[in-house]
């Protein structure tokens, strides 16, 4: 008989596993959010990963209370892994999953863990907390698991049926039947790992090594914007290489990229182990927007008036979580400009309620801006002529375009600067 599933959060990772699962097998997703939930049961995912018609026809269950995944046998934790104020990893909601999930299991059940973590916290922080509530023991009585997830908000092309996923457990039969499970959501694309804690470190070096990678980028574009040379001139003829890498320069938010190797750092501190670059990495990406603000403000040497182009933390998705667009706006006030925002895939309500910025609705030339700032290449933005760009900028307007958006074609009439 095929296991029923429970699935724990249900947040951008855990909805679209637990929708994909729901085809081939019984499946509950709990989630500690009312408003989620019932969004979710009215068939509607802010997050934009999961379309209405499909929510509609999804045999997937979604409750907020943890009596729904009684009965249970398989249950897969994709609750948040945030860090606190001081860039600390924070655990509470892996404790909190693990304590709701350590009242319901029982002999043979198996418990995998898909949020981001550093090695060991699997096994050595929430093994223990299930064994304390269940009472039962780990790797004898239940068993243990963890699955990376390598999904890409936004992106519609390396969805979950689609990527190589993951696994690992306490032994080679759980980690067989996690295959399985997992093999019928992707054609059976799965990497069984040698061991939970390789997982786990696999995949906190596939974000870490994209942010030290972004930051080099950063870090030289400062350089040769110091030089005058343009790094998107020089990222054009070294790409020519075989084996030169493609990362471009920009700010890293979000809950993944951004806050990943903080938990690999602060392991390896705990370790006695000073990890240098892991952290140079992230103090240079987190001083670009400053750094912008700087050039931005060298660049016309007096205070603007100026519209930002997307608020949210990447590209096409309504995701405003630990976005650096914020502290770029910061530094561009503390530096004297005034600055309005628009984001056509945020929720007004949300950015003013996280941030207090009442989004610009509508761009018109009621009021035009004596500067905007590409931040996000939204593909709205992407698409924007010159005519465009006339609708909300004064003639002869500054355009700095921080993503290179427009590069190709800069639109006529106004200043354009980017890196
Ligand atoms: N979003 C991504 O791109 C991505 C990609 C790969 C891995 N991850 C990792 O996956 C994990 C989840 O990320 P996400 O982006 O889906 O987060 P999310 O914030 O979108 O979703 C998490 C969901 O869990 C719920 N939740 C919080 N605490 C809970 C608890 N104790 N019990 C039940 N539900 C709870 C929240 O209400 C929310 O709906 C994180 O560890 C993240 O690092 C995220």
């Amino acid at each position: 008989m095929e296991p029923k599933i429970a699935v724990i959060g249900l947040g951008y990772v855990g909805l679209p596993l637990a929708v994909a699962l729901a085809k081939t097998h019984v499946v509950v997703g709990y989630d500690t959010s009312e408003q989620r939930v019932r969004e979710l049961k009215e068939a509607h995912d802010r997050t934009r990963e999961v379309d209405e018609s499909i929510l509609k026809n999804t045999k997937l269950q979604v409750s907020t209370d943890p009596s729904s995944m009684l009965g249970a046998d398989i249950f897969i934790v994709t609750v948040p892994t945030p860090v606190s104020a001081g860039n600390l990893p924070d655990l509470e909601p892996l404790r909190k999953a693990s304590e709701v999930i350590g009242e319901l299991i029982g002999k043979g059940s198996v418990i995998v863990y898909e949020s981001t973590v550093y090695p060991g916290v699997t096994e050595d922080f929430c093994g223990p907390i299930l064994e304390k509530i269940s009472g039962l023991k780990s790797g004898v009585d239940f068993f243990l698991g963890y699955s990376p997830e390598r999904i890409n908000p936004g992106d519609k092309i390396h969805t979950v049926d689609k990527i190589t996923k993951v696994v690992s457990a306490q032994t080679p039969i759980v980690s067989q039947k996690l295959a399985q499970i997992y093999g019928q959501i992707n054609n059976n694309n799965i990497f069984v790992a040698k061991s939970i804690k390789a997982a786990e470190a696999a995949k906190v070096i596939e974000n870490t090594q994209r942010d030290i990678n972004i930051a080099f980028m950063n870090e030289i574009s400062l350089i040769f914007s110091k030089m005058n040379i343009s790094i998107y001139d020089v990222l054009e003829a070294a790409s020519t290489k075989w084996n030169f890498l493609k990362f471009t320069p920009g700010l890293v938010g979000g809950h993944c990229i951004g806050v990943d190797p903080y938990y690999l750092a602060q392991a390896s501190k705990n370790l006695g182990y000073d990890p240098q670059m892991i952290l140079a990495g992230r103090s240079i990406n987190e001083a670009m927007p400053n750094e912008l603000a700087d050039l931005m403000t060298q660049r016309v040497g007096r205070s603007l008036r100026l519209l930002i182009l997307g608020l949210t933390f990447k590209e096409n998705v309504p995701d405003l979580r630990n976005t650096k667009v914020t502290s770029l706006i910061e530094a561009l006030r503390k530096r004297g400009h005034q600055v309005d925002v628009h984001d056509p895939c945020a929720d007004p309500k949300e950015a003013n309620q996280f941030f207090g910025y009442d989004l610009v609705p509508v761009l018109t030339l009621d009021d035009p801006y004596d500067g905007v700032v590409g931040a996000v290449p939204h593909t709205l933005y992407c698409q924007f002529s010159t005519a465009d760009f006339s609708r909300f900028l004064k003639p002869q307007g500054w355009v700095f375009d921080l993503k290179a958006i427009w590069r190709s074609s800069p639109p006529a009439g106004f200043n354009y600067w980017t890196l």
